[in-house]
């Protein structure tokens, strides 16, 4: 079930992002920026907290997927700098749990993202690891272009990654 987020799927979603930390161990090119400490509880609660906030002001979209009776996936659109003249833009993220990938849940909250963006947002962007080309692939599908490449935009040890940037008009 595709759903917007909830208060209660707090739990869950600090759940699913340490649950990230773990596959990093076994997937050195795992396609999600990290902080090199992991965040303790309290800052995933002020995360989340901001989330819900901005979402409640207007200025976000979060669409949760929820199975088996828990949140395995978000995707999140957050206003660039709210009040300034970049405020029409609005920068999306998104994670699927191990598990529940390749069945069409990431495609379909990034689709209902984008209608629920509709009349908030004018312009949206992401970006992703260059060797992340299934996700590219998806953007693509759902209507993101390429524009430009970041080289070695993110450290993680000694090893260097692309990142692509993607936009879409709405
Ligand atoms: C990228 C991601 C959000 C896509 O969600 P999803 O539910 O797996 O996506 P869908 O089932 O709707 O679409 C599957 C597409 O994603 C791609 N994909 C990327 N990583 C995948 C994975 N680990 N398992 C399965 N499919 C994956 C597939 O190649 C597929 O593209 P294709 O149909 O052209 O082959 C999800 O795989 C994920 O969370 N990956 C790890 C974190 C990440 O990379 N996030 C993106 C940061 S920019």
């Amino acid at each position: 079930m595709i759903r917007e987020l909830k208060w209660n799927d707090l739990d869950d979603l600090v759940n699913n992002y340490y649950s990230y930390y773990d596959e990093l161990r076994d997937t050195p090119d795992f396609g999600i920026s990290f902080y090199k400490k992991i965040p303790d509880f309290s800052s995933e609660v002020e995360w989340f907290t901001g989330l819900y906030k901005s979402v409640l002001d207007g200025n976000a979209v979060a669409v949760v997927a929820e199975e088996d009776g828990r949140a395995v996936g978000l995707c999140e659109i957050e206003r660039i700098r709210p009040g300034t003249e970049l405020e029409h833009s609005g920068v999306l993220g998104i994670a699927v749990r191990k598990g529940y990938r390749g069945r069409g849940i990431g495609e379909a909250m990034i689709k209902r993202a984008i209608e629920l963006s509709k009349g908030k947002f004018e312009i949206l962007k992401l970006e992703v690891f260059s060797v992340n080309t299934g996700a590219i692939n998806l953007y693509k599908r759902v209507g993101f272009v390429e524009y430009g490449t970041f080289p070695k935009a993110v450290k993680r040890g000694e090893r260097y990654y692309d990142v692509v940037q993607m936009y879409c008009t709405l």
